[in-house]
């Protein structure tokens, strides 16, 4: 009878070793999305460099380039792997079907990671928290504080972007004008032919301190729903081992504190060499 059980316990730990092996291979071990990027020794990065500090454009040394934060980022990630980073500049619509069509091997483009963008892309852990306000001009920072007083006003908002959604939903009666590229739209605002726009707060932060002048945030209050906070990496649903670097690089960088370090780097940079 002890025979049998200790037997039977043997035979139970083999089962769940087993079965440890097992989950581990399935968890993308035999994915070589690593090793495809290492082959060509270069990862490609898609952006829509309109969203300082972010993603922006400088002349640096007479040359055009993007830099931001979320290239910061991308840079480390190159370098765990070894490899070189390219930058592919596009409007934000088109970055995920540029994904899922082969074109970039990952995204970082202040994107959060809704419910929907998840059915189509997979996403690392997140790496900033934001939330949405109504960036208007400074003459008018005490003119919308409700929703009713948006009403038939014209409202920019980033197409295909979580501020689309928040505008649409959220200030009823208003006009939505929607832009591929979010700086058209602020241009716009500072023309006098938007009343607002909907932003981050990262975002409204970096025009009020580029332009004091010019902008002001409104006092209307907008909610930013849970799926529409948290700013990740997405790469595609299949490339799991890829997944795991970057995650690993993520917390790396949150344990060092040099997460921080390299947004107040992204900002530095804006001021030294923004475009004003
Ligand atoms: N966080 C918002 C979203 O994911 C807007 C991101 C816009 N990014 C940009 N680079 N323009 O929908």
């Amino acid at each position: 009878m002890k025979k049998g059980w200790k037997k039977g316990l043997a035979f139970l730990g083999a089962a769940a070793a087993l079965m440890v092996v097992l989950a581990g291979c399935s968890s993308g071990k035999k994915d070589n999305s690593v090793k495809k990027i290492q082959d060509k020794k270069t990862i490609v990065v898609g952006t829509s460099a309109d969203y300082a500090p972010f993603e922006f454009p400088i002349v640096k040394n007479g040359q055009k380039q993007v830099v931001g934060y979320d290239m910061l980022i991308a840079q480390k990630i190159a370098d765990n792997l070894g490899v070189k980073l390219k930058i592919e500049n596009t409007e934000f619509p088109s970055l995920i079907s540029e994904l899922k069509n082969n074109k970039i091997d990952m995204i970082l483009a202040g994107m959060v990671s809704t419910n929907q963008r998840k059915k189509a892309v997979a996403f690392s852990k997140s790496y900033y928290t934001v939330k949405n306000v109504l960036l208007v001009q400074k003459k008018d920072a005490d003119k919308y504080n409700t929703v009713a007083s948006v009403k038939g006003q014209q409202i920019g908002a980033q197409q295909t972007t979580t501020q689309e959604q928040i505008a649409k939903n959220q200030l009823k009666g208003s006009n939505v004008v929607t832009e591929g590229v979010l700086t058209s739209l602020t241009t716009e605002l500072s023309q006098g032919k938007l009343a607002g726009v909907v932003v981050e707060n990262e975002i409204a932060d970096n025009y009020l301190r580029e332009f004091p002048n010019k902008y002001a945030v409104a006092k209307v209050k907008l909610t930013t729903p849970k799926d529409q906070r948290s700013v990740n990496v997405a790469v595609r649903k299949s490339d799991k081992a890829l997944l795991k670097r970057i995650n690993k690089v993520i917390t790396k960088l949150q344990k060092d504190g040099e997460m921080t370090k390299l947004f107040k780097q992204a900002q530095d940079l804006q001021a030294k060499y923004g475009t004003k």
